[in-house]
């Protein structure tokens, strides 16, 4: 960042030359100068100058003169900025910095999530139902507080009032997303809604979210969208709150929803975050990073809960943060939970065992009574297992967790890690794009080549071309066929309608004939490729011999 111009200024003023460069060199008096041997090339007799009264160095060996900052600049090779902080650290003046623009932009719109806080933080004060409403949930008023909860009144004139008291413009309340305009002036879209405000680990209040107080009101939840000042990829809910608790833990909880959090926060488990619900990101993983070694997922106790959970892991691990998996039965969420008191939660969270070694255990203890169900049961969860471990780039880590593996099935190390090589293999795109969704900037579409078109142009306008052809196959000997079929398989009608118009630009023409060849074309490629790899491959077969292996370890003991 750029340092303010008084900051430099003043450096400028007070630094003395020889006074700094005599923290480097050892200076001799000769009359009103000093001199040294020059730092800045080789020489016997010293033609390196210093006068305090010009307040200049200058080496009439190799031409090199200059001030303070100068001499800092060349002797530690640090650019100027840092050189003025080094400098101005060593007079003690304060360093200043400029506001890049957005930031001069971004502090003008957290001056009015500020106010609008403030706004519904009084409103809270006078709303009788939202009060009743979270002393019901057993919300206490030292926790309203903290997390600067609120109410916006249905009524929208009141806001419309209220900013111009404040002199807050409509453009700033559209730029952060809370408004819809109406005929007659606008809407706030959180009236009627007990709000939570967001922050940023700096605090400042980049975004709300809004609960309905009964299940009329759809949805239960409302949320600030995505503004210039919240990108909710880069977002915990809670971290400002918690982040001193996170450095002293070096651990964080981590759970789904605004009041699993807010329940834990009150019953004095303060090192926890919440994702909102939605996908958990590799930057939220970056930004915990800093701070904690584990986490603890703790999510809601269903099986849609269960799920996220491991889908969590994949990117926590995928950064190197090894994940706890909190397994309870006892309530639904971690705030029914917290209702049962701190011990019980502590509990929960002591207990809670290394997600991979929570994983292998339920597959030891499969005991279904015919077989078909144990090896399908068991197949699910050893590809649970194998997908996290897949996701784990930093390889030390992945082959620690490989051996555990080994040993709690009892197959080779060699295997097991073949089994994660080709999960590896068929998730590199969407491990790649994991990166790059991160990146605005970033285009995360894999490129298609022509061949790769005919077959998708087919796909869509022959869905039951997939039926007739495995789509485990076509997975695997192209990952980014695969990609594309995943996302058409999803059935996001966006995707789709992306994808058909990039394809109509060409005027492709396909059958199914031609189709088919370049598939068998892209099989012989992958033949190839997977002998140099030499994979194993995980068929029915393979797994059979697995699930009687374990039956023997089972015996055994
Ligand atoms: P849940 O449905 O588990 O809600 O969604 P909750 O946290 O238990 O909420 P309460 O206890 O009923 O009040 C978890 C999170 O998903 C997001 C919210 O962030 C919520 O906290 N969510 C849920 C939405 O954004 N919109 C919704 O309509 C529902
Ligand atoms: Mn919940």
């Amino acid at each position: 960042m750029a340092i303010s111009p008084e900051t430099v200024e003043e450096v400028n003023r007070v630094a003395n030359v020889y006074d700094v460069i005599s923290d480097y060199l050892s200076l001799k008096r000769q009359g009103s100068v000093y001199v040294a041997l020059c730092p800045f090339h080789n020489e016997k007799t010293p033609s390196f100058v210093v006068s305090p009264t010009k307040n200049i160095f200058k080496c009439f060996g190799c031409g090199i003169s200059g001030n303070a900052i100068k001499f800092v600049m060349e002797y530690e090779k640090i650019s100027y900025f840092d050189a003025v902080v080094k400098l101005a650290q060593k007079y003690n003046i304060p360093v200043k910095y400029l506001d890049s623009e957005k930031e001069k932009l971004n502090k003008g719109l957290y001056a009015i999530t500020r106010m609008i806080t403030e706004f519904y933080k009084e409103n809270l004060k006078k709303s009788q139902i939202c009060k009743d409403y979270l002393k019901n949930r057993g919300i206490l008023s030292r926790t309203i507080e903290e997390f600067e909860l609120g109410y916006s009144p249905e009524d929208s004139s009141l806001l419309q009032k209220y900013i111009q008291e404040k002199n807050i413009s409509v453009e700033d309340l559209e730029k952060i997303g809370l408004i819809t305009k109406t005929d007659n002036g606008f809407k706030d879209k959180f009236s009627g809604r007990l709000i939570f405000p967001i922050k940023d680990i700096k605090g400042n209040i980049i975004a709300f979210g809004g609960r309905a107080l009964d299940s009329v009101r759809q949805p239960k939840y409302l949320n600030s969208p995505e503004t210039v000042i919240y990108k909710k990829r880069n977002t915990l809910y809670g971290i400002y709150e918690s982040l001193e608790h996170l450095k002293e833990k070096q651990s964080v909880v981590i759970v789904e929803g605004y009041m699993d959090l807010i329940s834990l926060f009150q019953i004095g488990i303060k090192n926890v975050v919440a994702t909102l619900g939605t996908a958990f990101t590799k930057n939220q993983a970056n930004l915990l990073k800093k701070y904690i070694k584990e986490a603890v997922v703790m999510f809601d106790s269903d099986e849609a809960g269960k799920k996220a959970a491991i889908e969590t892991a994949k990117i926590l691990l995928s950064e190197g943060i090894t994940v706890r998996y909190a397994y309870y039965k006892e309530a639904k969420d971690p705030d029914e939970l917290s209702k049962q008191g701190l011990s019980k939660v502590k509990e929960i969270i002591d207990r809670s065992k290394d997600i991979i070694i929570f994983l292998l255990e339920r597959l030891k203890s499969i005991q279904d009574s015919d077989i078909k169900t144990q090896l399908k049961n068991y197949q699910t969860i050893y590809n649970y297992i194998t997908k996290i471990i897949a996701y784990i780039e930093d390889p030390s880590l992945r082959n620690s967790y490989i051996e555990i593996v080994a040993k709690y099935t009892g197959r080779a190390f060699a295997n097991v890690e073949s089994d994660i090589e080709k999960v590896r293999l068929l998730t590199k795109i969407e491990r790649e794009n994991l990166k790059y969704s991160e990146d605005e900037n970033k285009d995360i579409k894999p490129k298609l080549s022509i061949k790769e078109k005919i077959v998708l142009k087919h796909i869509l306008e022959n869905p039951n071309f997939l039926q007739k052809y495995n789509f485990y196959d076509i997975i695997t000997f192209s990952d980014t066929l695969g990609y594309y079929i995943q996302l058409i398989n999803s059935g996001n009608t966006q995707i789709i309608q992306d994808l058909s118009q990039t394809l109509n630009q060409h005027n492709i023409s396909t059958t199914e004939e031609t189709v088919l060849q370049i598939l068998e074309d892209f099989r012989q490629e992958w033949i190839k490729k997977q002998k140099s790899l030499d994979l194993s491959t995980l068929s029915e077969k393979n797994f059979t011999d697995v699930f009687n292996e374990i039956k023997t370890l089972k015996r055994r003991r």
